[in-house]
């Protein structure tokens, strides 16, 4: 199948790309390499890969990639309410009016897998959120990628998979992620502060959301216009619970504070229940990816080089 990822040479796309090369398919990357492009570099001697350098907000580029695109996996966007605090017109721009540039140059026969996110859900207390829970974002990140989720479900022929917090390594690191943060601040700085530390939270390994894409075009029939919360249930963790994980594996100072806030509020169970009736689970714990972000970070000054944040 021909496969257009947006977005392709971020944190997730550089896990993704490779595997859907890997499983046959012909991959076109559109991005505009915010963040460098050295993520994909090893796939341009691919005669099955295609790089194209452009702005999801350009009608023309848009077109161009889509015209012929068996499947569209739609990732661009300013990731994350850090990011999209910087610069909140930029964010919804790109995540609104990206998304809605994607959805106007493709027909129904070509449908869009959105990376959507449980940060939709925004404050709840007390509750497992399902797929029905209302939606409440309290972050720009939040309510755009809501919107854009939206819009696509109005659109049909698409899968929108609220992720939960990835983590795990990826050629574009992201330290802005709690479990990759908690690790390199244990590593490399020997110190941690948590706040709101019985905060919950749930967690997916990044090449877990990779498998996640590829069983979506296996089972597309049954996705089709469906949202699905993808994690596990075993991956809900409160702060605390994922802090004193990496304590028991590497000796840091660890300090609870009664101050600093989370901007989105998040602290809620979520329940996989849904795409685990299909068939989906996840492979990889949180412990397995704590272990694999303390071999990398031991070894490897990683400083979140293509970040802009
Ligand atoms: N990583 C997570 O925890 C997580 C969780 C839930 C959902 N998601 C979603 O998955 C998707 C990918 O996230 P990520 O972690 O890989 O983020 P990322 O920031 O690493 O990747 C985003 C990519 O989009 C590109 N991009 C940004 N603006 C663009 C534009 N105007 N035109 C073309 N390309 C543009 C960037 O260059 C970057 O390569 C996002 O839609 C995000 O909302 C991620």
């Amino acid at each position: 199948m021909k496969i257009l990822v947006t977005g392709g040479a971020g944190y997730v796309g550089s896990n993704l790309v490779p595997k859907l090369l890997a499983s046959g398919h012909k991959v076109r990357v559109l991005d505009n390499l915010m963040y460098n492009g050295y993520s994909l570099l090893p796939y341009f001697g691919d005669e099955n890969f295609e790089f194209v350098k452009g702005d999801v907000l350009d009608a023309d580029v848009v077109r161009k990639c889509t015209h012929d695109a068996d499947i569209i996996i739609h990732l661009a966007a300013i990731v994350g309410y850090p990011a999209c605090k910087k610069d909140p017109n930029l964010a919804k721009d790109v995540n609104v009016f990206g998304t809605r540039l994607v959805d106007k140059h493709r027909s129904k026969s070509q449908p869009v897998f959105y990376a959507s996110t449980g940060s939709n859900y925004g404050a709840l207390v007390g509750d497992i959120c399902t797929e029905e829970t209302p939606l409440n974002p309290l972050t720009i990140y939040g309510t755009t990628k809501t919107e854009a989720e939206q819009m696509l479900l109005d659109s049909g022929s698409v899968v929108c998979y609220r992720f939960a917090t990835a983590f795990g390594l990826s050629p574009r690191m992201r330290l802005d992620l709690l479990i990759n943060d908690f690790v390199y601040q244990a590593v490399k700085k020997r110190n941690l502060i948590l706040y709101e530390k019985t905060y919950k939270r749930t967690f997916v390994h990044v090449r877990d959301m990779v498998r996640c894409f590829l069983f979506t075009i296996e089972n597309y029939d049954k996705m089709e216009n469906q949202v699905y919360n993808v994690g596990s249930n075993q991956l809900n963790y409160s702060k605390e619970e994922v802090a004193l994980l990496i304590k028991e594996k590497i000796d840091f100072y660890l300090h609870f504070a009664d101050i600093g806030k989370d901007e989105d509020q998040r602290n809620y169970e979520v329940s996989y229940e849904k795409i685990s009736k299909l068939g989906f689970e996840t492979s990889i714990t949180v412990d397995q990816g704590i272990d694999e972000l303390i071999r990398a970070y031991e070894l490897i000054d990683i400083k979140n080089p293509f970040s802009n944040i």
